[in-house]
């Protein structure tokens, strides 16, 4: 355990010192419990039933073999908005985006998170916004839309 934290407190300053975010977009990110307010059905379902509410727990069991760099590159698709502005950088620095969470898929949320506007949070989905982390040939087998009443919320 004492290692692990060693690697923890390794990640955190290697994001801080590279983590010069590009600017430009104005939404961030602000991770899954931010929606329950407003989404309490949708949050509760997500964490009870997705694969993805429990994706950094996949990765942190098998971190023991692996280098620091194999470990970033789980973090890309198993938590949420790795490398980019406002994502992911290491469990200290921002716990509440550990997971692949509500905003892999709809998208940084935190303007929607402030107006409640449908206007600012990508609604409609395609098998595009699945594709950064999953293979085409699963992507062909889940069917975007009935997922939300099979597993994803
Ligand atoms: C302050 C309350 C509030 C918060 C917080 C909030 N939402 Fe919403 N959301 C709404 C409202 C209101 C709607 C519109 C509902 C309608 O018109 O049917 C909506 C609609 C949506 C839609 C459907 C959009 C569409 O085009 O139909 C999605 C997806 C969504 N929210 C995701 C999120 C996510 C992800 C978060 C967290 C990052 C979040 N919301 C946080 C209030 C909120
Ligand atoms: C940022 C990366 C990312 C994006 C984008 C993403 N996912 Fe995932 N998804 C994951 C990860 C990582 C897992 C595996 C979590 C685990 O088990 O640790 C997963 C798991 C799943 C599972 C469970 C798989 C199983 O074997 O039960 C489903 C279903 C799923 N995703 C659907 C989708 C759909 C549909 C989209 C697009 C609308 C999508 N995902 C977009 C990262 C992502
Ligand atoms: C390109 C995106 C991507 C990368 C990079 C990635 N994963 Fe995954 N991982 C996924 C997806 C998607 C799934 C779910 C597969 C499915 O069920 O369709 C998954 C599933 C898993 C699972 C299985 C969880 C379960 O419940 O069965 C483990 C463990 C895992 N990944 C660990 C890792 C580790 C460790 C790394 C880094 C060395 C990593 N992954 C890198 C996308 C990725
Ligand atoms: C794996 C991808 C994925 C994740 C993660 C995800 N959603 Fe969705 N969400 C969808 C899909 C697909 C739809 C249906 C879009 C459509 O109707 O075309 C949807 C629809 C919605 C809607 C519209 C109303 C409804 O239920 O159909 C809301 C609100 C919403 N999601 C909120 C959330 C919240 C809050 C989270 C996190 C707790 C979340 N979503 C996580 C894929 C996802």
């Amino acid at each position: 355990m004492r290692y692990a934290s060693a690697i923890m407190l390794f990640i955190g300053i290697c994001c801080t010192c590279s983590g010069a975010a590009g600017a430009g977009d104005k939404k961030t990110y602000v991770g899954s419990e931010a929606c329950k307010t407003c989404h309490a059905q949708e949050y509760e379902r997500f964490m009870k039933y997705s694969k993805q509410a429990k994706s950094y727990e996949s990765v942190a069991l098998m971190k023991k073999g692996l280098t620091e760099s194999e470990l970033q590159g789980c973090y890309k698709c198993h938590t949420t908005g790795y490398g980019q502005p406002g994502g992911f950088r290491s469990l200290r620095q921002t716990p509440r985006l550990k997971e692949a969470g509500c905003e892999t898929c709809h998208g940084p949320g935190s303007l929607h998170y402030q107006t409640g506007d449908k206007k600012d949070i990508k609604g409609k989905l395609t098998a595009a916004d699945c594709k950064q982390c999953h293979s085409d040939r699963t992507i062909q087998s889940f069917g975007v839309k009935p997922l939300v009443y099979g597993g994803v919320h």
